[in-house]
């Protein structure tokens, strides 16, 4: 299994936070916010990662957290030149996977659970969260078996109260499925393309992680994953 995180984008809803730095560098309480995923991808024992950036800041990635060795494990970089979508940043990961199972973080997720790759073989596992305003993420549809019939991204009308994380696995079959998508209304290729393509195969499991999860994309976001990084310290 390789790693993937995914760092790209334009952080525009951090303005003027991320005028000069990237968004995935900025402090979640006393860590770089990417530091989150990249230990969750070490704790599940995923040894070879890549983290791909947009161009504007990518050396600082790379000043910040080397070859890896510092973390026991080997570090790459790929620059993704614009911001075209989840999907497409995952697709610049192909040759790096190189037929083997990927999975892929949002390098501003913050997680509590860990990563259950177990039993992981072939096609494609997602991580849902009930949350409250699930409006704002990709939203799951369940059927009585709790088993994901779609997926809609950014819903007004919501199915459920299931957000689907920004934690993905994948077999190889999805740089396959990368190649088809066609960009969204928002001009992306996006990750929920993929995972309803999985979906529709019948090759999508799905898990519910446990504690707190939060995207820190927004200032209200990002404030709450820093207050919960400190009450988990001061425990
Ligand atoms: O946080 C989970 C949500 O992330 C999911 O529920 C949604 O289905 C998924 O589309 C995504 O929604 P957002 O609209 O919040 O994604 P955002 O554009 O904020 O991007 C999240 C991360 O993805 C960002 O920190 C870096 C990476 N990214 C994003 C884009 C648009 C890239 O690497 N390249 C990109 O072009």
């Amino acid at each position: 299994m390789k790693g993937v995180i995914l760092a790209g984008g334009t952080g525009s809803r951090l303005l003027p936070l991320t005028k000069v730095t990237n968004k995935h560098l900025l402090a979640v309480y006393n860590e770089p916010m990417i530091y989150y995923p990249l230990k969750k991808l070490i704790k599940a024992g995923i040894k070879d990662i890549l983290i791909i950036s947009g161009s504007g800041h990518s050396g600082h990635f790379v000043n910040l957290l080397g070859s890896g060795k510092e973390f026991g494990v080997r570090l790459s970089y790929e620059i993704q030149d614009e911001a075209g979508g989840i999907a497409q940043a995952l697709g610049l990961a192909e040759d790096f996977v190189d037929k083997d199972n990927v999975c892929a973080i949002l390098g501003d997720n913050v997680f509590e659970d860990d990563i259950d790759l177990s039993g992981f073989n072939r096609g494609a596992r997602i991580f849902l969260k009930d949350v409250e305003n699930a409006n704002r993420f990709g939203v799951a549809e369940v059927d009585k078996q709790n088993k994901v019939i779609g997926i809609e991204e950014k819903p007004e009308k919501l199915k459920s109260n299931l957000a689907v994380t920004g934690l993905y696995v994948y077999d190889s079959e999805v740089f396959d499925i990368i190649k088809t998508l066609k960009p969204s209304r928002r001009g992306e290729l996006e990750i929920t393309d993929v995972n309803n393509a999985y979906i529709e195969k019948g090759k999508m499991d799905a898990r519910i992680l446990r504690g707190f999860w939060s995207d820190a994309g927004t200032f209200e976001s990002l404030f709450k994953s820093a207050e919960f990084v400190r009450n988990k310290k001061s425990k």
